[in-house]
């Protein structure tokens, strides 16, 4: 633990003085402020949900399943206020955001580190994404980390096959089959079923959030093309379908 400082104020404590200076609108026009204050806020969300995924990970490793609950209820709770805020962007009107668009240059929430690591951390490693981050950079070194790195994902196959489910190679078939014989005596499997469960809470909710994030894409920029150089709109909805749990999707037809 770090000694407080003495007569340490509330804005020592938290550094307002760094955080309150770094909103820089580079238009001068009203509108900017807020597009800038929205992704600062869902950058610091983010860095809080990794913050209780690695908790919610190590507690799950050590078969701590209502703590490690906890820690995804946390999540779950932020994932909720990210999706929520979406409404106040959208007071942003495309007449408002094009006058600053050209500011941004070909900067995009798509490079957006602690989003990746999230996907990764969850489980959705898709190698590609390292490529957009210079071999060597912060960036790379910290996101090869999480693909190595057990995901939550890779967490909740441990905790089955260590309650006695033989996964195999850890195949989508010999997954799903495990967590379908965990729904089926929901009684015997408590503790997994209600782990399942969270784990489709979290999917469900990161999927809430890219369905009004391209709503809301759709309504200020239409179809037009992204700063990040992707097809913008049909770029988003190709990514609706990405799940850490798949398997927990796909087994429920065979309940
Ligand atoms: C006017 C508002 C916005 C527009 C028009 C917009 C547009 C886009 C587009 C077109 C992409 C695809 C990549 C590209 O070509 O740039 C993208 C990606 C992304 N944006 Fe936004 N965005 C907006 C606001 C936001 C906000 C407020 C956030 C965060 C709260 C955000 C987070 C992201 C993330 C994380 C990605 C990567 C998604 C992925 O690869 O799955 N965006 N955005």
């Amino acid at each position: 633990m770090t000694a407080t400082p003495a007569g340490m104020t509330y804005a020592d404590y938290l550094a307002l003085d760094r955080l309150l200076s770094a909103q820089k609108p580079l238009s001068g026009l009203h509108d900017e402020m807020l597009f800038i204050v929205i992704h600062q806020t869902k950058e610091l969300w983010l860095k809080q949900m990794l913050h209780e995924l690695r908790l919610a990970i190590a507690l799950l490793d050590e078969d701590h399943y209502a703590a490690s609950y906890k820690a995804m209820a946390r999540i779950g709770r932020i994932q909720s206020v990210m999706t929520l805020s979406w409404d106040v962007l959208s007071t942003l009107t495309p007449v408002d955001y094009t006058a600053f668009r050209d500011v941004l240059g070909t900067s995009s929430g798509f490079q957006s580190v602690q989003f990746r690591e999230l996907e990764y951390r969850l489980g959705i490693k898709d190698p590609r994404f390292l490529e957009h981050y210079s071999p060597g950079s912060d960036a790379r070194v910290r996101l090869e980390s999480a693909l190595e790195e057990p995901s939550l994902r890779d967490s909740s196959h441990a905790a089955l096959e260590r309650s006695g489910f033989d996964l195999g190679d850890r195949s989508e078939a010999a997954v799903g089959d495990a967590w379908l014989q965990v729904y089926k005596d929901a009684d015997r499997w408590f503790d997994l079923y209600q782990l399942a469960e969270k784990l489709v809470d979290l999917d469900d909710a990161l999927a809430m959030w890219r369905h009004k994030h391209v709503l809301t894409v759709e309504r200020i920029i239409g179809n037009k093309p992204g700063t990040g150089g992707s097809p913008g709109a049909a770029y988003l909805r190709s990514t609706l379908d990405k799940r850490a749990f798949p398997e927990l999707w796909s087994m429920r037809t065979g309940l």
